[in-house]
């Protein structure tokens, strides 16, 4: 039989292509461990492969649609610091980078491929491919490097909850336009998506509102501040101030600039007009609206202060006009009013407010707060928003249309999901990044603090779905968020020492399903993250050497066994046993130490970052 040589073409072709199906693994690179791609918040599904594209310093990027251009430019910016210079282009043969809108599982989900044929994120919009290119960005090198090796993967992603929130506090110490924008672009890195802009407060009122100029002129600043964590003077007699006028606002047009900032990063400003507490730098300026006559001044210390604004028909005029504008400003669904924290010592004294019990059929003071939130609610809603509030909204009973941001604990929370009320778990001993880091109670070796003691793994531990609740009710629960109060915050880079590395695991609270989630697995990803950080410049609390806990100490044959081990990729050990405080100058950590159990002695280490950063140190007492 004589075979043609086209015949014996053909099966060859075909030889060759049932080789390929009956053993793919030759063909494919193999299937690496995903762990290694230091991916933070650890994607849906990753498959990660044994090869590599090198993606040019000229990128063509393949980009039609308006959310694929406005991404192309986010991308664009974030790649000039790797020294990528990237241009657009209408032919897809050409791209090494492409940009697919495709209908995909959740609005905000993506798929990233990396394979011969490059780059390819397919999105169902806007927000997903952003996320995408987030990822991507995250298999680059943090720094410009001569060719540019993006490992091959293929990852299809979505997020866990659609609140993933984070709050700046500009009240207590104010921010400027330029780090807002920075804490945006922070919470952009991670696929966070909400920011909540807590934006007045006793002592500072921080947005311009045309019809009220006294807001800017007088609220928006306060005579001096306390010096020292307060908390820790035994009587307000001892208290000393520091004697400097302090202030600031942001004016409308810096508003909507940092809302245009936040949408092209598709994320969304939850603005906070606290009412009724909070609330006495407005009646430093307005003292018509308390209960009882003034004068009142801008506060100058922290804490809970008993002088809040009447609930009379003016104040409620009054924050309606301050709403119109706020509403007009901010594009979000949500307005989130406060609630928090308001004492009602002056609205019991009050005859006005006797009055209005009376007329209104209100039981107690609360239920009047329950009141002037419904009046608030109604005018929110002609204004097509939503109300959201902290959880004391609760307790004055509310609509089932109003959101409760639950912080004392996730209990109130637990009960407005059950009545059928969407929540936001922010609970303060999960998700209060302005809480310590040193397990020592203010440690001189921290800055000054508010106190209290949250470590990563504890923010990593919170799940934003309580077990309590049934699958139906859990649905009510948006999602978590975390919050940065100021009172002790003083400057970006303070800001900066309390958020990083902790809104990492934040973040992966918010994006990964519980199921999910394990702090082994986190704990490299996101040391892999610190030369990112690094980068970026960012002022991040440098973590102690772990193994200075009894847990991990190994005693055996009269000596007691430390392993440390750095989290900080590059770092150094530095260790003392002879009670001085390590630094550069001590003992460098090499092996386990075996320290004699012959006397007591204390192991202090500290972790010394590549760049010279020192962690603050951490110690054990071995006896
Ligand atoms: C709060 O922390 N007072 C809401």
């Amino acid at each position: 039989m004589v075979f043609s040589l086209s015949f014996i073409t053909r099966l060859a072709g075909l030889l060759a292509v049932s080789l390929l199906t009956a053993a793919p693994a030759r063909a494919q690179p193999a299937e690496v461990p995903a762990q290694s791609l230091g991916l933070v918040p650890l994607p849906r599904q990753v498959k990660a492969y044994a090869a590599t594209y090198a993606l040019p310093q000229k990128i063509s990027l393949y980009a039609v649609s308006k959310d694929e251009l406005n991404v192309a430019g986010l991308l664009k910016e974030m790649l000039a610091p790797l020294g990528k210079i990237v241009t657009l282009t209408t032919n897809r043969q050409q791209a090494q980078i492409t940009l697919l809108t495709a209908p995909t599982s959740h609005p905000e989900g993506y798929q990233l491929v990396v394979d011969k044929a490059g780059v390819r994120i397919t999105a169902a919009g806007g927000a997903g491919l952003f996320y995408g290119s987030q990822t991507l960005l995250q298999l680059l090198p943090s720094r410009p490097t001569a060719t540019t090796r993006v490992p091959y993967v293929r990852i299809t992603d979505e997020p866990a909850f659609r609140w993933r929130g984070g709050m700046l506090d500009v009240c207590r110490h104010f921010f400027s336009v330029g780090f807002v924008k920075k804490y945006i672009d922070f919470l952009a890195a991670y696929k966070l998506n909400t920011f909540h802009w807590h934006l007045t407060d006793d002592q500072g009122w921080r947005i311009e509102i045309k019809k009220y100029p006294k807001l800017t002129q007088i609220s928006a600043f306060r005579k001096e501040t306390l010096l020292g964590a307060q908390q820790l003077f035994k009587s307000p007699a001892d208290f000393k101030y520091d004697g400097q006028p302090y202030g600031g606002f942001y004016t409308q047009a810096q508003i909507r600039e940092v809302v245009a900032y936040a949408a092209r990063r598709y994320i969304t400003i939850v603005p906070e007009i606290e009412m009724p507490g909070h609330s006495v730098a407005v009646l430093a300026a307005y003292p018509e609206l308390a209960c009882r006559p003034g004068p009142y001044e801008t506060w100058t210390k922290w804490g809970v202060n008993e002088d809040i604004v009447c609930p009379t028909e003016p104040t409620i005029h009054f924050f309606e006009d301050v709403l119109t504008e706020v509403t007009t400003l901010f594009p979000g669904k949500y307005v989130h009013i406060g609630g928090d924290e308001a004492p009602k010592t002056r609205w019991q004294e009050s005859a006005a407010v006797q009055e209005l019990m009376k007329r209104e059929g209100l039981a107690d003071v609360e239920k009047v707060q329950g009141w002037f939130n419904r009046r608030i609610e109604a005018f929110l809603e002609s204004k097509g928003k939503k109300l959201i509030g902290w959880d004391e909204i609760l307790e004055g009973g509310i609509t089932p249309g109003a959101t409760i941001m639950s912080w004392r604990g996730q209990k109130a929370g637990i009960e407005a999901a059950r009545h059928g009320n969407d929540v936001v778990m922010a609970p303060s001993g999960y998700l209060y990044l302005d809480a310590g880091q040193n397990p020592v109670p203010h440690s001189p070796n921290e800055p000054l603090m508010i106190g209290g003691y949250l470590p990563l793994a504890k923010i990593y531990s919170y799940n934003p779905l309580p077990a309590e609740l049934t699958p139906e009710q859990q649905k009510h629960i948006l999602g978590p968020q975390a919050n940065l109060w100021t009172e002790y915050i003083t400057t970006p880079e303070k800001a900066e020492y309390m958020l990083f590395p902790r809104l990492l695991a934040v973040a992966e609270v918010a994006w990964t399903p519980a199921a999910g989630k394990s702090y082994a697995d986190f704990l490299p990803r996101m040391s892999q993250q610190f030369a990112r950080l690094d980068a970026k410049k960012i002022n991040y609390r440098v973590p102690e050497p772990l193994g200075l806990d009894s847990t991990s100490l190994v005693r055996q044959g009269g000596k007691a066994v430390v392993t440390l081990r750095s989290l900080v990729p590059g770092s150094q050990i530095r260790y003392t046993l002879d009670g001085k405080l390590p630094d550069e100058t001590t003992e460098l950590y090499s092996k386990p130490l075996a320290v004699p159990l012959n006397r007591q002695l204390t192991l202090r280490a500290v972790t010394i970052a590549p760049n010279g950063r020192k962690s603050p140190p951490a110690e054990i007492l071995i006896k």
